[in-house]
């Protein structure tokens, strides 16, 4: 066979992506972008790599969240800091009921491309191109804002530097030290409805309090005080991709240079498509949604394409089949990956497959079935003696109301009050850390089950 280039997606059949108009220009933004460094290295890929391998074996959590879509418009430090802060509290929270390290990817930093369900949108009878985030065109429902526009590459790629640049800064510079996270949890359980989640926080408190008498503090241990915190984005808008794909020299290998982790979305794994035929070339770990329609002969003929080394931590699979469908799913996809003895990391994107229009309109997720989806794929994992090995949100460190329910509920008329998302509804911040604070008893069960089981 050929060697794989990064330029032969282009002679497979493409679907969710934009025919733009002016081809000098395409070509123009994707000459610079070619030029400018990819913001990710190799190393930190292959670093990752070797941690989602250990997740895979039970041996570490993947935590991945973010945003739906990356907006310009509500691009700030803020917004990046929030996300960050209630990650962090959340891994510390998912940490303490796993007892492995949690594996922290956002959604950010390069998710900025989405698939939608229709190539047209109407509103009052006006039929227009669907929006498809904010690299390709723009939300206004006007026919110039709907036209794809290639220079918002090259203004994606900015964004996706800065916000880069900044979480490296939080990662490292001294605001993910144990104890202000540990100090930030405190304060969300005060609340007189976070009842059942103090028992836990104060079990954290003992711990660190102890650590510390014994001499280990965040003063002489950098590993209180600094995080690795990786990016991951869904790899859609393919020129984009291929102009930040490099050869790296250490490996010889190509390296998806737009993040770390990169994802193939439920509507583009076709083993034949443009997509996979991209993802496949790269040496990033991938992504691979898997959704009610993925059929056990598709999974075959991907996890073969995808990772025909078998290598472990290389693919990770996102399923999202929605709340009281996973029972009929993930079984027989369960299944397949153990009779072929594919080295794949389980997770669950409890979101997707959630999705909800409320009487007063808004798209929505409620938060009960959120976490029932969560709780059906680990008892699916229980009972087929498989690793659950992490989970992946739609959420925001801000506090909007776009998903409903949660211990400070957001009811279906709160909807219209801080509904910002560009695209999927997601949880606030109090609500994904929720989320962590019952996932973690989730994770907290499942070890003592195992521990039950090892003791005989
Ligand atoms: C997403 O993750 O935003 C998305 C579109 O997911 P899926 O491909 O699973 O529908
Ligand atoms: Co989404």
């Amino acid at each position: 066979m050929a060697e794989w280039q990064k330029s032969d997606w282009r002679n497979k059949p493409r679907i969710q992506m934009p025919d733009y108009l002016d081809a000098e220009a395409l070509h123009s933004v994707e000459g610079r972008l070619s030029q400018y460094p990819p913001l990710v290295f190799a190393g930190e890929a292959r670093r990752l790599k070797a941690q989602l391998g250990a997740a895979s074996r039970g041996e570490a959590f993947l935590l991945q969240g973010g945003d739906c879509a990356e907006a310009f418009d509500q691009f700030s430090a803020d917004a990046i800091r929030d996300t960050f802060k209630v990650m962090l509290q959340m891994a510390m929270v998912l940490t303490y009921g796993a007892k492995v390290p949690v594996i922290k990817v956002g959604r950010m930093a390069g998710q900025f491309a989405k698939p939608r369900s229709a190539p047209t949108e109407v509103v009052d009878g006006v039929e227009l191109p669907s929006y498809r985030g904010d690299i390709i065109n723009e939300l206004a429902f006007t026919p110039e804002a709907r036209i794809p526009d290639p220079g918002k590459m090259l203004h994606a790629y900015t964004q996706a530097a800065a916000t880069l640049n900044l979480l490296r800064a939080f990662s490292t510079g001294g605001y993910a030290d144990v104890h202000q996270v540990h100090a930030w949890i405190l304060g969300f359980t005060e609340g007189e409805k976070a009842e059942r989640y103090r028992e836990m926080a104060s079990r954290i408190s003992d711990t660190l309090d102890f650590i510390k008498a014994a001499g280990i503090d965040s003063d002489n241990a950098p590993t209180l005080r600094t995080v690795d915190f990786y990016t991951s984005h869904e790899s859609l808008l393919l020129e984009y991709e291929e102009a930040l794909t490099r050869l790296d020299s250490t490996s010889g290998k190509w390296l998806a240079g737009s993040g770390h982790m990169i994802w193939i979305g439920d509507r583009t794994r076709q083993p034949d498509g443009a997509h996979v035929e991209f993802a496949r070339g790269v040496q990033n770990p991938i992504g691979l949604k898997c959704g009610p329609t993925t059929t056990a002969e598709d999974l075959k003929v991907l996890m073969e394409r995808l990772n025909p080394e078998n290598e472990a931590g290389r693919l990770t699979l996102i399923a999202r089949f929605g709340a009281g469908n996973v029972g009929e799913h993930l079984p027989r996809l369960v299944r397949t990956v153990e009779q072929e003895g594919a080295n794949v990391l389980w997770v669950c994107d409890p979101m997707h497959g959630n999705t909800i229009k409320s009487a007063t309109g808004y798209k929505t997720r409620p938060f009960e079935a959120v976490l029932r989806e969560v709780q059906e794929f680990f008892a699916i994992h229980r009972a087929e003696g498989t690793v659950p090995g992490g989970v992946h949100f739609e959420m925001t460190g801000q506090d909007v109301t776009e998903c409903i329910g949660g211990m400070r509920a957001v009811s279906e008329e709160d909807l219209s009050d801080r509904y910002h998302t560009a695209c999927d509804p997601r949880l606030n911040a109090s609500q994904s850390l929720e989320l962590a604070f019952l996932v973690a008893e989730e994770l907290s069960s499942l070890r003592l089950a195992g521990e039950a089981a090892r003791a005989g």
